[in-house]
């Protein structure tokens, strides 16, 4: 199977968590004994957005500031990649074709951001877009994808399966929330919607969860 897998920096990166990144290799390498094929997205977590006020403090444009967040997020894809050696690729890749490259060389690919304007959920839609992937899954700080803000509201509930014409709805009721729009960027649904691929939202902080993803076990929210 192709997966994506986009890594919360919310999850690893918030701040730097040296075990869970650890148990992700782990994963890694066990998706590719298993003959899975995967390209990793991970974003900058707190770090990042460090970055991006140090730069907007000191005057700097909003392009600027997303590139220092790419440029963190690809320090994080680094630290995976160089764990993982040889069963990975030599660089982070800096374009989707550079990572389409290496998933067809049959290494596990990992990469941060991209390009100003977007966030590495958009990145991920794009991968697995281009790639053809069977699935997407986004490790997440959250159990799934819930009716409104679970960090707002407590009658919050979580959805178990979604199709991606009522995910809009969800996003464009909830859009004056933060919550449910951080929970995935609408700009990577309107790719995955496109393509019909596949995406799982769930907690990260269990890469376990990952593996249940992928064995079409119930686990977080299922967008189809
Ligand atoms: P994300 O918000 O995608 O990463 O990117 P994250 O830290 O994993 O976020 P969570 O865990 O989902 O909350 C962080 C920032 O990096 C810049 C944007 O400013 C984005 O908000 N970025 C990222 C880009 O400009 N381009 C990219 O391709 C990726």
């Amino acid at each position: 199977m192709r997966i994506v897998l986009r890594i919360g920096g919310s999850v690893v990166a918030s701040p730097s968590n040296p075990s869970l990144i650890s148990n992700y290799v782990d994963l890694l390498k066990d998706l590719r004994k298993k003959g899975h094929e995967v390209a990793v997205v991970v974003g900058g977590g707190t770090l990042a957005r460090e970055f991006i006020k140090a730069a907007k403090d000191i005057g700097l444009d909003e392009k600027a500031q997303d590139e220092v967040a790419i440029s963190i997020s690809r320090l994080y894809a680094q630290l995976i990649l160089r764990a993982l050696g040889k069963l990975s690729c030599e660089n982070v890749p800096l374009t989707v074709e550079d990572a389409l490259e290496y998933l067809d060389q049959g290494k596990i690919v990992v990469m941060g951001g991209l390009k100003p304007g977007m966030t590495t959920d958009t990145v991920a839609a794009l991968i697995a877009e281009k790639a053809n992937a069977d699935l997407l899954v986004k490790a997440t700080d959250q159990e799934g994808v819930y009716d409104k803000d679970p960090k707002k509201y407590a009658n919050a509930v979580k959805l178990e399966h979604l199709k991606f014409k009522d995910l809009s709805r969800v996003l464009a009721e909830n859009k004056h929330k933060a919550g449910i729009h951080q929970i995935i960027d609408p700009e990577a649904i309107k790719i995955l919607r496109r393509k019909k691929v596949k995406m799982v939202v769930l907690n990260g902080f269990k890469p376990e969860n990952v593996l249940c993803a992928v064995k079409s076990e119930r686990i977080g929210t299922l967008i189809d």
